[in-house]
């Protein structure tokens, strides 16, 4: 059996946009980080909306690897659970996304990063 998706889309994030904003766009704005990339949202987004208004998807699945980008919407599916860079778990599609708010897509990236550089001393 073939693979769900070709190698380098498992791993990538897409940056094209999953939604785009067509009303409500006189709120105050906001930044945040989605894996240590600066990007911009505004007051009153919930972190669903506000990552897919810069991506495709909130995470990777932690069984298959394939992309995951919420279902539901109203806090009752659990598929965009995202970890926070302190190593909180959030569900997207109920949290406000907030100024400075980093969240992380790809886990096992950073903590092979996280790894690397404690191997060589960094500090993180
Ligand atoms: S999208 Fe279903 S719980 Fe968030």
């Amino acid at each position: 059996m073939p693979p769900i998706l070709p190698s380098n889309q498992a791993t990538a994030p897409r940056r094209e946009p999953q939604f785009i904003r067509v009303a409500e766009t006189r709120r105050e704005p906001l930044h945040f980080f989605i894996d240590g990339r600066e990007v911009a949202a505004l007051q009153g987004d919930t972190l669903l909306t506000a990552v897919l208004m810069q991506q495709r998807r909130v995470r990777e699945s932690e069984f298959s690897g394939a992309p995951r980008a919420g279902f539901c919407l109203i806090g009752a599916c659990q598929d965009c659970w995202m970890r926070t860079e302190d190593g909180r778990r959030v569900r997207a599609c109920s949290t406000l996304v907030t100024e400075g708010m980093r969240v992380l897509t790809r886990v096992a990236a950073v903590e092979s990063d996280a790894g690397a550089a404690d191997a060589s001393g960094d500090a993180r």
